[in-house]
């Protein structure tokens, strides 16, 4: 049997465009055309019916050291997860960042992901965006989640819409988990227009994005979708009284058994964002993104460790984002005041409607704001895909995955940001921002940006 070699190749209208960070794409290969069809609401995949990996799905018997886990225990609600600290976002030495890092950090980084440490669970819970027509994407996605996962460590979900599940749906639903399943609608606030976009220009701008062919480019619902996922989806009143989430989309697949609980590793490993793809944004969707990031910054008077994974003061922003289809995270991390500015400052420029921002590069830039590179973590572990972008780790006849046979592992093909990610310094590299328009590189190299000088915003 002939293996198939992937072009990526992405077709739209005729065009044919590289990367995106939400997408809708053809791969061509040897064996048959893939075609991805894909829901405004939550870019799902809806997979041709002789599509791949039943072979994954066979049952292993329940690992024993999981029963303590079944049990809800008492005092999760006690777990206080890290919040950011603001403390610790400016220290890193700079000599360490001139180290050339190790090509394989990420693989041959030691992570102790022995979480029966302790029989506690986090205060997790498993988020879907979906609609009622993606039933059977969905069901598939919960099939193999729950055969890898959730059975033994039975967190409950929480399936939302932009308008009501039917019967038909929670009906199905229920029927792939013993978890708790709720189901909401996402409200119209976190869902409309807001009053200072200006309609007429927004909708020559979805008309122009349309007619360039961007993927997307034409939809209302896709833009309402990525802005919920940046400035909303973690004040849903069915999410308020959790700590972290699993973000899981229809379509998606799950590879590896997984006999260790990510949620606590997070929680012990002091993690607040994580991510199994990484990769390069369609620049058409993000004209003005980075200039407004870089406006932000300067006037908050930011200091970053890790936002130089992610642009450079020369070139600006190198297009690289985690893909926000996986995000297993910190609620209180997008909860936590400084993001809400970010957020509202990007909502205040329109651009979520006039351009085409999405929800993975909001986040992606917003743990290089915040963040250090140690509390974003790699679950190399977890063989995840999505669309046609593999992350999956052939680990041997002893192993306990079963990667797609129809796709090959993404992590280091062309596109891919995971060399970006291993090659950045454990340690980080500073780059502070003031309000006067200098911008610090590694504590001594100041440039001064006069574009970027700001009273407030
Ligand atoms: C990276 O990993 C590969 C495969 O495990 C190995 O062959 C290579 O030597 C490693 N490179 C470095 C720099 O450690
Ligand atoms: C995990 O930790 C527990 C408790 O310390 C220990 O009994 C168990 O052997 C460890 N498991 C592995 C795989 O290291
Ligand atoms: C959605 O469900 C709610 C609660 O059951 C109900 O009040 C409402 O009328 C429903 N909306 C539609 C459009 O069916
Ligand atoms: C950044 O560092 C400078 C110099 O140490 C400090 O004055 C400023 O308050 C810091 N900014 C933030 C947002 O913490």
């Amino acid at each position: 049997m002939r293996r198939n070699i992937t072009a990526y190749l992405i077709i739209l209208s005729g065009l044919s465009i590289f990367y995106f960070g939400s997408l809708y794409l053809v791969s061509r290969t040897s064996s048959n055309h893939t075609a991805t069809s894909v829901s405004s609401s939550c870019y799902s995949v809806m997979h041709d019916s002789n599509d791949l990996d039943t072979h994954s799905l066979q049952d292993e018997a329940p690992n024993s050291i999981h029963e303590d886990d079944q049990q809800q225990s008492p005092d999760h609600t006690n777990n206080t997860p890290p919040s950011i600290s603001s403390e610790s976002t400016h220290h890193p030495p700079s000599s360490s960042s001139s180290k050339p890092p190790s090509q394989n950090e990420s693989s041959t980084q030691h992570i102790n992901t022995n979480t029966t440490l302790t029989s506690k669970r986090a205060n997790a819970v498993i988020v879907i965006l979906c609609r009622n027509n993606e039933l059977n994407a969905m069901r598939r996605t919960l099939r193999e989640f729950e055969d890898r996962f959730n059975r033994h460590f039975q967190y409950p979900y929480v399936f939302l819409n932009d308008e009501n599940f039917t019967d038909v749906f929670q009906d199905a639903i229920k029927q792939m988990t013993t978890a708790k399943v709720e189901f909401g609608v996402v409200p119209e606030s976190m869902w409309s227009v807001p009053s200072w976009v200006n309609t007429n220009k927004m909708n020559e701008q979805l008309a122009d994005y349309q007619a360039r062919g961007i993927l997307y480019g034409g939809s209302l619902s896709y833009r309402h979708m990525c802005r919920f996922n940046s400035g909303f989806f973690y004040h849903h009143p069915l999410l308020a009284s959790y700590d972290y989430y699993w973000r899981v989309e229809p379509g998606v697949h799950f590879y590896c058994d997984l006999d260790y609980d990510p949620f606590v590793f997070m929680q012990q490993n002091n993690k607040l964002y994580s991510f199994t793809v990484a990769l390069e944004e369609i620049p058409a969707t993000i004209p003005t993104l980075w200039e407004h990031t870089m406006r932000f910054a300067h006037a908050q008077g930011l200091n970053t460790t890790l936002l130089r994974m992610f642009a450079n003061e020369q070139e600006g922003y190198n297009l690289c984002h985690f893909w926000s289809n996986f995000e297993i995270a910190s609620l209180n991390l997008w909860r936590d005041e400084r993001y809400q500015q970010y957020f509202e400052y990007l909502d205040s420029t329109g651009n979520f409607f006039y351009e085409r921002w999405g929800d993975a590069i909001v986040h992606s830039l917003a743990t290089g704001l915040f963040l250090e590179k140690a509390q974003v973590h790699f679950f190399k572990d977890i063989g995840y895909k999505h669309d046609n972008f593999a992350h999956c780790i052939d680990d041997g006849v002893l192993g306990k995955c079963m990667c797609p046979e129809d796709t090959p592992n993404f992590d280091y093909a062309w596109g891919s940001c995971l060399p970006t990610w291993d090659a950045f310094p454990e340690n980080g590299v500073s780059w502070d921002f003031r309000p006067n328009g200098d911008q610090i590189i590694d504590k001594d190299r100041i440039t001064h940006h006069p574009e970027f000088i700001s009273s407030s915003l």
